[in-house]
């Protein structure tokens, strides 16, 4: 049986059929197909044509219908983790996790459906303005498309669509071709709900045919998630369409020497360097200790990062799977190898087998190594020594990417120095970058991207401002 797509609400199948496959052993998780060229015109022409009759669905069945998906993909989450892991190799621990916060995005977006609102504004600021007001309202931008990439196949699928229909406008999503199923999967689960034919469609697609989509006049929003040059290609290919891009990072995280609970630390730092094989664009990639607790902290994060069950992701005490697929691992193991090369040193790890690469620590690294320069997206982490949080700072703002930041410390004005100096999208203080809560802007500077998820700030960016001015007003 293959697993078909939705237009336009609906479900279809056609017989250009692909194979997932599971990450960890090779085998066949399921059988897809991609959506004909006919299929995908029905899509954005249904989104075109119901983006008015959208905008004006009352907050009410937006909302329900969303609290609707959350309800049903908590009942269904079970199923839902094991299928992310078959077809990611994300471990099922954390496939959990992800359903959790795929269930609390929802849950947001239905209670952002409620409040999003516009604002009055008062002009008889002026003379020449007495007797008026103004109306300050967000419109839909207009039908959006939507490009998920393989690393959170559920959650990063629902940043777009949860904020899309939260906001009356017509999502077409293009799930990511590793890991379509999941994305399939949430299509039953709005099939379920009353909202308007053409609001959404999921259609697994070829990259030449995401060209075509990018390209569409009907679709004047994109929203993309996945690597630096695909989403700026796409950006400077549509320089008149608003394009929302969530792209890569190298994220740092800073133990400074106030910082008492090492042990905290360490922990929380070996656990997002290594989480779903470092395939996150916040996992932690660089790590710069003062030198007053360097040798410790060292020893612990490799302690910790030893600790973590490596293996098949569908046993419960995994914590480390495989990566994507084989070049993916060979990419990693490239790249340390270069490192190495170049004078690193293997602290613990190394090594691959097949899709799977150890968790890594490597110290003395060279800064314009790729493994510390580029963003790595596996299981690979750098830790360097700094005589102050300068240096720090410094070493984490010498980077083309800009996306969260963390800094182990209790000093208030060092939390404000980085809130302030620290050129990144976010800052967590007291923990990893690779903390986020689904309700916060969410996405970088620099090469790491432009606009931010998150379910309000995905709402305002796919909406833009509608001024009515009032005139006679007289109170
Ligand atoms: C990402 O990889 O950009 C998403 C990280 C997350 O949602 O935790």
């Amino acid at each position: 049986m293959v697993t078909g797509y939705w237009v336009a609400g609906e479900a279809a199948t056609s017989d250009a059929t692909f194979e997932v496959h599971h990450p960890y052993d090779g085998s066949t998780v399921a059988t897809a197909c991609y959506a004909t060229d006919a299929d995908v015109e029905r899509a954005v022409a249904a989104a075109h044509a119901v983006r008015g009759e959208f905008a004006k669905l009352p907050a009410h069945a937006r909302a329900a219908a969303l609290d609707h998906v959350g309800r049903r993909l908590s009942e269904r989450s079970e199923e839902i983790a094991r299928l992310i892991t078959a077809e990611n190799g994300k471990p099922v621990f954390w496939a959990r996790a992800e359903v959790g916060r795929a269930v609390s995005t929802f849950r947001w977006a239905a209670e952002e459906a409620r409040r999003f609102t516009g604002e009055l504004q008062r002009l008889d600021t002026d003379p020449g303005a007495t007797g008026r007001m103004a109306l300050v309202r967000r419109v839909p931008r207009g039908p959006v498309l939507g490009i998920a990439p393989f690393n959170f196949p559920l959650n990063l699928v629902v940043h777009k669509v949860a904020p899309a229909l939260a906001a009356g406008v017509p999502i077409v999503l293009k799930p990511a071709p590793k890991t379509p199923l999941v994305a399939l999967l949430l299509g039953e689960i709005l099939a379920e709900t009353d909202l308007p034919a053409g609001s959404w469609s999921i259609v697994p697609t070829t990259n030449d045919k995401a060209a075509d989509l990018v390209a569409d006049p009907r679709l004047p929003v994109v929203s993309f998630t996945g690597s630096g040059p695909v989403g700026f290609g796409i950006q400077r290919s549509v320089p008149d369409k608003h394009v929302t891009l969530e792209l890569g990072g190298n994220a740092a995280a800073v133990v400074c020497p106030d910082w008492a609970d090492l042990d905290f630390a360490a922990e929380r730092i070996a656990t997002f360097a290594m989480y779903q094989a470092g395939q996150s664009c916040i996992s932690v990639q660089r790590v710069y200790v003062h030198r007053d607790v360097y040798d410790e902290v060292r020893a612990k994060v490799v302690k910790a990062v030893q600790a973590l069950g490596t293996g098949d992701p569908s046993d419960e005490a995994t914590r480390v799977g495989p990566l994507i697929d084989e070049a993916a691992a060979q990419r990693v193991e490239q790249w340390v190898d270069e490192a190495v090369a170049a004078g690193a040193e293997v602290l613990t790890g190394g090594v691959r087998d097949g899709a799977t690469y150890a968790p890594t620590v490597l110290s003395s690294v060279p800064a314009d190594a790729k493994v510390s320069a580029e963003e790595v997206f596996g299981p690979v982490l750098t830790i360097t020594p700094v005589d102050s949080v300068d240096e720090a700072f410094a070493a984490i703002n010498d980077s083309r990417f800009g996306l969260q930041a963390g800094v182990f410390t209790k000093d208030l004005q060092v939390a404000f120095r980085a809130s302030a100096e620290l050129e990144v999208g976010g800052v967590i203080i007291g923990d990893v970058p690779s903390f986020r809560a689904d309700q916060m802007p969410y996405g970088g500077v620099k090469n790491s991207g432009v606009g931010r998820e998150g379910v309000r700030s995905a709402m305002t960016d796919f909406t833009e401002e509608r001024v009515t001015v009032l005139t006679g007003i007289t109170v």
